[in-house]
């Protein structure tokens, strides 16, 4: 470090091992410190009924993520999930009738939430759910699918864009247990910086090239409301098959759902925000911006905020991003400061396309950091019925 600035390291232990704390002055922290002080303060006297009259009532939501999803019977191919976070994925996959195989993540909070949802799940969490002590092989021959989403902080246009060169990088990782445990196909899924031409270099040498020697390895971009996520969410999958004949046969999924306001053209329309969360109708709704990829930027945050544009659409949409309530009570009592709606992280759950039976374990910025990083579950789900058609056809 050259720079002269005195920066002090937070208070607040980390519970991720992962996160790259921001490096702040004294005078800096003091003034998050007052702002999370002052936000407390009026989040506890709302709760104890001190706070202003409630003006919304409990949403109750129009939406179920299931209908986006619906189950398809067993087929019989065993899923690995590495980097499996609160489990779109895994959701995903479950439901397109993929046989769970085990899940690997070090957050212990997100490991619960599988266990919570899922308890016949193998879930390995902790250190124990740390990739890079596992050994692939034990699995060759026995194996149809790897998937994961490796971290994307090193990659994402929030962070330092570092790639490679950041410790948390993790795709050669999801390389090794590819190429270790030899599944019939592989799918994963990253943020849609990783197509960029910044990292054109890096997707060949750390990702294509090593994989295509033993799979036929497709990118694709996929947008979340395409699939009737009520959310503008672009990612990119990389689709690997082992089988030439699989790979010819595969086809991306296609889009099952039209944006919201675009022309009838045979499919469903996707719903918008609104009508999704089941708020009443102020005469115009659209889909939430891109919840934000959770731990990243401020310890312990509880906004959902992503951009200046975001929050721009928020506004216009009458719904408040920042100090995600717990529940739905929790979010009506405490009255956002400029009469919005405030969201509640089950809101946010199913905006990202989560069902409501899907709980979420840990602390409130916890619960949103696994849903602001999961992978859209219908999205995951459209990705890995056209892999399940590609392999058993
Ligand atoms: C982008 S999230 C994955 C989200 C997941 N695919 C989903 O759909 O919900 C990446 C996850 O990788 C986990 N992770 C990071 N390093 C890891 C490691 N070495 N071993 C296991 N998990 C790790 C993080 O804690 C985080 O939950």
């Amino acid at each position: 470090m050259t720079s002269s600035v005195d920066f002090v390291p937070s208070r607040i232990k980390s519970t991720d091992p992962l996160h790259e704390p921001w490096l702040l002055t004294a005078e800096q922290r003091e003034v998050f410190r007052e702002r999370s002080r002052a936000s407390r303060a009026a989040r506890e006297a709302a709760l104890s009924g001190r706070g202003a009259d409630p003006i919304h009532r409990v949403n109750v939501p129009v939406l179920d993520p299931f209908d986006l999803m619906p189950a398809l019977p067993r087929n019989g191919l065993p899923a690995l999930s590495l980097f499996s976070g609160g489990g779109g994925l895994d959701l995903g996959f479950d439901r397109a009738g993929f046989q769970h195989a085990g899940s690997w993540e070090i957050l212990d909070d997100a490991a619960q939430t599988l266990r919570q949802a899922r308890p016949a799940w193998e879930v390995h969490g902790g250190a124990d759910g740390d990739v890079r002590g596992v050994d692939w092989r034990r699995w060759r021959g026995e194996i149809g699918i790897v998937h994961g989403g490796p971290p994307c902080q090193p990659f994402s246009h929030a962070g330092k864009q570092r790639g490679a060169t950041d410790p948390r990088d993790m795709w050669p990782e999801f390389v090794r247990a590819v190429l270790e445990s030899m599944p019939e196909a592989f799918v994963a899924e990253n943020v849609s910086a990783l197509a960029t031409a910044r990292f054109a270099s890096y997707v060949d040498k750390v990702i294509t090239q090593p994989l295509s020697t033993r799979y036929t390895v497709r990118r694709i971009a996929l947008q979340a409301y395409d699939f009737g996520v009520p959310q503008a969410r672009r990612r990119v999958v990389f689709v690997g098959f082992k089988s030439p004949a699989a790979a010819q046969r595969w086809r991306a999924p296609a889009p099952t759902h039209r944006a919201p306001g675009t022309l009838d053209d045979g499919r469903p329309e996707a719903m918008g925000m609104r009508q999704a969360l089941g708020l009443p109708d102020i005469g115009r709704d659209g889909v939430c911006p891109t919840i934000r990829s959770g731990l990243t930027g401020p310890r312990h945050t509880t906004s959902i905020l992503n951009s200046v544009s975001a929050k721009r659409k928020f506004e216009d949409l009458q719904v408040w991003p920042n100090g995600v309530a717990a529940t739905r009570q929790a979010a009506r009592a405490f009255v956002a400061k400029n009469g919005h709606f405030r969201l509640s992280v089950p809101d946010v759950a199913l905006l990202q396309g989560f069902p409501g039976s899907w709980e979420f374990s840990g602390a409130v910025y916890m619960r949103l950091g696994q849903i602001g990083n999961a992978v859209a579950p219908p999205v995951g789900y459209a990705v890995a019925r056209s892999v399940a058609q590609a392999l058993l056809r």
